[in-house]
């Protein structure tokens, strides 16, 4: 495994953060390509719980260095706190490395983010409120800001009072909330570089001499591949890729640099915020997973929805990412089902598709095809063989394996670092 994607291929939240860190323990580099304090990844070792939402999931390992990549959106005072609260857990910041290519959120990021939700009102997309999508708005327009422009007092005033022009106009006049004031954004910010310089480097460089030398990499995506904003349920998706090219473009390395791309998925599926979920669960069935399974986002706190693996979404995840490898977690929260529903097709009126819809108003209508297989109904929190699992347990997975044609490499069925099981 020299050059790994390890990648969200539902709607987020799989699990991506605990099997970074799982794989991680061989690893040289752990890479954050895109996305930015909208993630919330979780490791758990022992009973010690960490919640990470910028810095790479490599931190708990001494011989890994954790790079934050020119594809992401960096909130300067978010990344400080969160190296000042690894550093109260007794883990070492001091490797981090932050690309001076990525882009900064800036105060009226955050402040036109929630403004804009508030104005789509039941249209909202329910994202993060973080800043994310008007920072990478600004990217694309060219009217961003970037960490190098940190060390260079001059041009980042310039660039602050540039931006403050049309922000100033838009944010009373279109959505009627207070204009910002650029010197009070440059002070802040201004304040904070220093604690940053450090950190800072080319970080297309440092993963091209990695791979090149051999050295084992990781690229730890955020979010998921139906939150993509090219390949996604669009508009209900975030600004940046998370899919396995997004990976290449972010970390600034060429696409034959990569030998393997792990898609992580949930043995059931879930979705934060609005957009159409087809496999959705409003019942009892869905709210046992819910509570079971702790589906409260790790950045927000709201309540995820829930439903039954669809598998018509992880083959379409299989075939826009070129997975190599599955991996599965959270086996152990369908312990408690009698049976297990799977999608394997959608129905929308007299429609039948066996492929992903394309047409975002075909997506809303459709109504899964189930195939019903048996539950295993025990503990499996246990279990660290595949041989040792229930034989429903393993019919589960190798049904998915064939539908999906992605082998299986590993299951999860605790969130425990160890509670997991090596297939191949
Ligand atoms: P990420 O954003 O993809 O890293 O996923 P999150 O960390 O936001 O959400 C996954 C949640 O499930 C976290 O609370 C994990 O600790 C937890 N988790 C991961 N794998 C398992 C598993 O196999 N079983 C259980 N019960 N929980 C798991
Ligand atoms: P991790 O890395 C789940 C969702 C938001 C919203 C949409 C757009 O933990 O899997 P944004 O703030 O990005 O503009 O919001 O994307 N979203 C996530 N859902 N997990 C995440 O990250 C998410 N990051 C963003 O809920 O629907
Ligand atoms: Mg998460």
């Amino acid at each position: 495994m020299a050059a790994t994607i390890v990648l969200g291929a539902q709607w987020g939240d799989e699990g991506k953060g605990r099997v970074v860190d799982y794989f991680a323990e061989k690893a040289d580099f752990v890479v954050r390509f895109q996305g930015g304090n909208n993630a919330g990844h979780t490791i758990v070792v022992g009973d010690q719980r960490l919640a990470l939402s910028l810095i790479p999931s490599g931190i708990h390992y001494p011989n890994c260095t954790p790079v934050i990549a020119s594809g992401t959106v960096i909130d300067p005072a978010v990344l400080i706190a969160e190296m000042d609260m690894v550093a109260e857990k007794g883990l070492d910041p001091s490797r981090v490395r932050l690309s001076s290519n990525a882009h900064l959120i800036m105060p009226y990021h955050r402040k036109l983010d929630a403004a804009i939700e508030r104005y789509l009102g039941k249209n909202l997309i329910g994202t993060t409120k973080k800043g994310i999508g008007p920072a990478y708005t600004d990217k694309f327009s060219r009217f961003g800001i970037r960490v190098q422009d940190l060390f260079d007092p001059k041009i980042f005033r310039e660039k602050v009072d540039a931006a403050l022009v049309d922000k100033n106009k838009i944010l009373p006049r279109v959505y009627n909330t207070l204009p910002m004031d650029a010197g009070e954004i440059t002070d802040e910010y201004l304040g904070l570089a220093e604690r940053l310089r450090p950190h800072v480097t080319d970080t297309s460089l440092l993963i091209h001499r990695a791979v090149k030398e051999g050295k084992e990499v990781l690229f730890e995506g955020a979010q998921g591949t139906l939150l993509d904003v090219d390949h996604g349920t669009y508009p209900f998706v975030t600004s940046s890729n998370p899919t396995a090219g997004g990976a290449v473009i972010g970390a600034g390395i060429g696409p034959k640099a990569i030998d393997e791309v792990v898609g992580v998925a949930k043995a059931y599926i879930s979705r934060v915020g609005t957009g159409p979920f087809p496999t959705e669960l409003n019942d009892e069935t869905g709210d046992t997973m819910i509570e079971l399974g702790g589906e409260y986002g790790t950045v927000t706190g709201r309540r995820r929805r829930c439903g039954w693996l669809d598998l018509v979404a992880l083959r379409y995840a299989a075939r826009v990412n070129g997975l190599t490898r599955l991996f599965i977690t959270k086996m152990d929260i369908l312990s408690a089902s009698d049976t297990i529903a799977v999608a394997t097709g959608y129905r929308a009126g007299d429609d039948r598709y066996d492929e992903f819809p394309s047409q975002q108003s075909v997506l809303y209508h459709c109504e899964p095809e189930y195939v019903e297989l048996d539950g295993w109904g025990e503990d499996i929190t246990g279990v660290r063989r595949y041989e040792d699992l229930p034989k429903e347990a393993r019919a589960y997975i190798e049904f998915i394996e064939e539908a999906v044609e992605v082998p299986v490499g590993w299951v999860s069925v605790g969130p425990e670092r160890s509670q997991l099981v090596e297939i191949r």
